[in-house]
């Protein structure tokens, strides 16, 4: 299935000259090291070094963003196979800059995962597993990674299968060491692994091979010969051989065996669904988002609009002052009450977005915010909830012709649904858990959920994935962000995106800097902490004293961002510390 091997000191040194060669520049944090990197021919940033460098080699061999980013997807699925991969599924916006085959053009790919036939509104309220939607055969979307990945390769880039998918291949053969990020989520789940043989039995990849017992340390290296062999498949046979061939075969033996739904047909009818973008003019900027079933891309840019109409100064590094944070908080609190009062997937519900991005009522809500003190939270909407999920993956792309790629990928939570492909070294997702799974059932917070986004067959669930596209007044690439974390994907992407805006920060100093968190319910400010570092005092009082409840958290999102000068097309870029991202050149 796959093999951990203790590290030799050469193979040490070997990875660590790997990193230091793939990243152009490291600078200490107090959390770690910032890849960081210029050029002028190219950049990728995601969040492990080596599928950033797979992502590069397709620029020096003369690919452009599309194939930069699809290897680099492909690489991911082996290194970070806890957040994203061949068993998930993702959104992708490309913007073209003067393409021989398509011209200027802007295409968002929605190749989210879907829910199979045999799963309905009910389905969940009426299972005896509090756990279904989570963990297990039941919690397996239909997975569209594939597909996804594939349509943007075949139709917008210029590089064949065989040679995208060779590096994702020879990691997945030669392995990888297992770097910190992958040992604190595989270290996340041994208790649970430990106390749970039901568990032990049900998913060997992730217990027997992936978290290695629950013993799994830094520089341990990971092979993958199972993954190897889908890709080769991927590679020989395209699409079809995930989607009807033998890999198909073995999903649905694989959810088969352990309670699930998903059928055969669920897989050969999966179809990826190519959209129009949000467009949403910023100033002197364009916004490029992804629509519905992303709630990420309308609520960045109305983020990123209250920001601007509040005025807000947002320093090139450190800490908000409270006045700020504040206003930025409650910014944060009414696209989250949009969210969840509106958004579900747009196939098959009515979701307002010119309403929720119109400059009238956008104007209302920035005169409605008071300076110097929260509102009760029904003020800022309908109260129904969203769900805590922490996995997920972004890549950023720009190449050297100013084409650029922003898409975020995952399998939800770490691991995904935990279910292993029997022989093929990948896990499943379970992005079920992004529906509501029960409709009008309180949660913790005593809350009712929205229906909106209960399951139906076909339908895709809500998402916080936000990559992001930002363009000048001529319409050049200026910026490309995205991120991991959840709910925090969205506030940690607007973030980075104010702190190069309107800070006029380097894209290190972007993602570096300090973030804050307010996703309306709970509702409590997180401020991020970081290696024993808390944030202000000074922050901390000005934020109480306008009635916030203050929370810490660390890690708040992890993202990855590539500024553009488009005079001189001069790139820099950054991958963030708090997940040990790389950024490679081409
Ligand atoms: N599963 C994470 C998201 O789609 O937001």
């Amino acid at each position: 299935m796959m093999r951990v091997e203790r590290a030799g000191r050469w193979s040490l040194i070997v990875s660590m000259l790997g990193v230091l060669m793939l990243s152009a520049c490291v600078s200490m944090r107090a959390g770690g090291p910032t890849a960081r990197a210029q050029a002028h021919t190219g950049l990728v940033a995601a969040d492990h070094p080596l599928a950033a460098e797979a992502g590069a080699q397709m620029l020096r061999q003369g690919g452009n963003a599309v194939d930069a980013a699809v290897a680099t997807s492909f690489a991911l699925s082996v290194v970070r196979s806890d957040a994203c991969g061949i068993g998930g599924g993702g959104f992708m916006l490309i913007h073209l800059n003067d393409d021989p085959r398509h011209g200027t053009t802007t295409v968002a790919l929605n190749y989210r995962e879907t829910s199979p036939a045999g799963v309905g509104p009910q389905t969940y309220a009426e299972l005896d597993d509090p756990e279904a939607s989570k963990r297990g055969g039941m919690a397996v979307a239909v997975p569209g990674t594939v597909a996804g990945l594939l349509h943007a390769l075949e139709t917008y880039g210029t590089l064949d299968r065989a040679t995208v998918l060779e590096p994702a291949i020879a990691l997945a053969e030669g392995g990888f060491d297992a770097d910190a990020h992958h040992v604190r989520t595989a270290r996340s789940l041994s208790d649970r692994f430990r106390r749970d043989a039901r568990w032990r039995e049900r998913f060997p990849l992730v217990w027997g091979g992936l978290t290695a017992q629950g013993t799994i340390e830094i520089s341990e290296r990971i092979t993958l010969p199972g993954q190897a062999r889908a890709l080769r498949l991927i590679a020989e046979h395209g699409a079809d051989a995930f989607y009807r061939g033998e890999i198909a075969e073995a999903i649905v033996a694989s959810v088969t065996a352990d309670g699930g739904v998903l059928t055969h047909q669920d897989l050969a009818g999966y179809a990826i669904r190519v959209v129009e973008p949000v467009s949403y003019e910023l100033e002197s900027h364009r916004v490029l988002s992804m629509p519905p079933p992303s709630s990420g891309g309308v609520a960045v840019a109305q983020i990123l609009s209250l920001a601007e109409r509040l005025d807000l100064t947002i320093p090139v590094t450190g800490w908000l002052e409270a006045a700020d944070a504040h206003l930025l908080a409650e910014s944060m609190k009414h696209a989250f009450a949009d969210r969840s009062r509106h958004m579900a997937d747009s196939a098959f519900t009515d979701v307002p977005v010119d309403q929720m991005l119109d400059d009238a009522e956008l104007e209302r809500v920035a005169r409605s915010i008071e300076p110097n003190t929260v509102r009760d939270a029904s003020a800022y909407g309908v109260i129904r909830v969203l769900p805590e999920d922490g996995g997920t993956s972004h890549i950023s792309v720009i190449d050297a012709r100013g084409n650029a790629v922003a898409c975020t990928e995952t399998i939800n939570l770490a691991f995904g649904s935990l279910v292993g492909v029997r022989g093929f070294g990948f896990c499943l997702n379970d992005q079920m858990d992004d529906f509501t799974t029960i409709a009008g059932e309180a949660n913790a917070f005593g809350l009712i959920q929205s229906d909106d986004n209960l399951p139906e067959p076909g339908k895709r669930p809500l998402s916080s994935m936000s990559p992001t596209i930002i363009l000048d007044d001529h319409g050049e690439v200026v910026a490309v962000a995205g991120a991991s974390g959840g709910p925090r994907i969205i506030t940690s992407t607007a973030q980075a995106l104010l702190r190069v805006l309107r800070g006029a920060a380097t894209a290190a100093e972007a993602v570096d800097a300090p973030r804050i968190h307010h996703q309306w319910l709970p509702d409590a400010i997180f401020i991020e902490t970081w290696d024993g570092v808390g944030p202000s005092t000074r922050l901390e009082a000005g934020l109480a004293k306008r009635g916030h409840a203050l929370r810490e958290r660390t890690d708040i999102g992890a993202v990855q961002l590539i500024r553009r000068d488009p005079q001189t097309g001069a790139l820099d870029g950054a991958a963030d510390p708090r997940k040990g991202g790389g950024v490679s050149g081409g």
